[in-house]
């Protein structure tokens, strides 16, 4: 069903955003496809925030080299709070500027029954409520949330008409529901809220003169000290065991985060990220596993051999950056 990678070279599917074609495409996000669907700021693709094999699938279809993490889409801002913690500067920005152009990164909640990729291993996680009608009656009929970054390959820019995200995406994406050209075109504006200082990481769709009107100034764009980019921190999601990359082997002492139909045997705790060697599989189940090794009581993790192609690219990003000295 999702995307990429299983689904034979096909026509992509553009369907007028109609209710019966909302409809559709409410059980395709709940079998963990692939949706593609216009928002006032520029097209998204959508896939269920809480399936990791979906997002995963997300991150498949845009070729990232890395994994970015990505907005989680509310259909209103009492539902947002089940998955964010929301102090009072976000409660106020979400009271004046939801639904709308603006996505807030907020501490996660512990309980969220929310993908860890969808966060790429982190304790925040950005929230937005769009204010179009699609997204709106989407999420309402699939009931929810949903993860979307903008419906480009990565590197290119954000597509505003249903005809980009078909050139770009194509096949790769189950629907692609055509509301016409995005009333923006630009995409949301991104406040970090999990500092003391309010900083604007993107401007967009929501002026910043707006925001400090609301707040106060905002630190803005990159500082060292919190980079904008959680990715390019080096260590960015490191876990507290040190870390063995391209295990071939494996002591009784370590934790194996294994890849592959035939992992070497004896080690502490073995998770396979996947025994058919399927890369979207293991993308799915990378953060989880890793912070559950972490866990094991294992004095270090062993990380075995990751293929240098596709997701496994990202995935070898991510285990170098956790390796990393610190
Ligand atoms: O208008 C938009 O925001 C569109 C529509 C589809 O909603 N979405 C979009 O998503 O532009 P994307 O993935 O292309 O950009 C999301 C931005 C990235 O710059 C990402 O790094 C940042 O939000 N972001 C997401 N989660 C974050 C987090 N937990 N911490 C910091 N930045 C985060
Ligand atoms: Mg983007």
């Amino acid at each position: 069903m999702t995307g990429s990678k299983t689904s034979p070279v096909r026509p992509p599917r553009v369907l007028p955003a109609t209710l019966s074609n909302i409809a559709e495409a409410a059980i395709i996000l709940r079998q963990g496809g692939l949706v593609a669907m216009p928002t006032e700021t520029v097209y998204g693709l959508a896939a269920d925030a809480g399936d990791d094999a979906a997002v995963a699938a997300i991150f498949a279809a845009k070729e990232r080299p890395s994994f970015n993490p990505l907005i989680v889409h509310l259909p209103n801002a009492a539902i947002a709070d089940r998955f964010g913690c929301f102090d009072a500067r976000a409660a106020r920005l979400a009271q004046r500027f939801w639904p709308g152009a603006l996505t807030l990164v907020v501490p996660r909640r512990q309980q969220a029954r929310l993908s860890l990729l969808v966060s790429a291993g982190l304790d925040t996680v950005a929230l937005r409520v769009p204010a179009h009608t699609v997204p709106q009656s989407l999420m309402r009929l699939c009931g929810r949330p949903l993860a979307a970054p903008s419906a480009n390959r990565s590197g290119l820019v954000s597509p505003t008409t249903a005809g980009h995200v078909s050139d770009s995406l194509g096949a790769a994406v189950d629907l692609i529901l055509d509301g016409g050209p995005c009333p923006i075109g630009l995409e949301s504006t991104v406040v970090d809220l999990t500092g003391p200082v309010a900083r604007l990481l993107r401007p967009g769709g929501v002026a910043l003169e707006q925001i400090e009107a609301e707040l106060g100034p905002l630190e803005i764009g990159d500082d060292t000290a919190r980079p904008v980019s959680p990715g390019q921190l080096p260590t960015h999601y490191a876990p507290e065991l040190p870390l063995r990359l391209d295990a071939t082997f494996v002591g009784p002492e370590e934790a194996l985060l294994a890849f592959g139909p035939s992992p070497p045997a004896g080690a502490h705790t073995t998770l396979n990220l996947s025994a058919a060697g399927d890369l979207t599989e293991a993308a799915s189940h990378f953060f989880d596993y890793l912070r559950k090794l972490d866990q094991s009581g294992a004095q270090r993790i062993a990380a075995m051999p990751i293929p240098e192609h596709g997701l496994g690219r990202a995935i070898n990003d991510r285990l170098r950056r956790a390796a990393a000295p610190r």
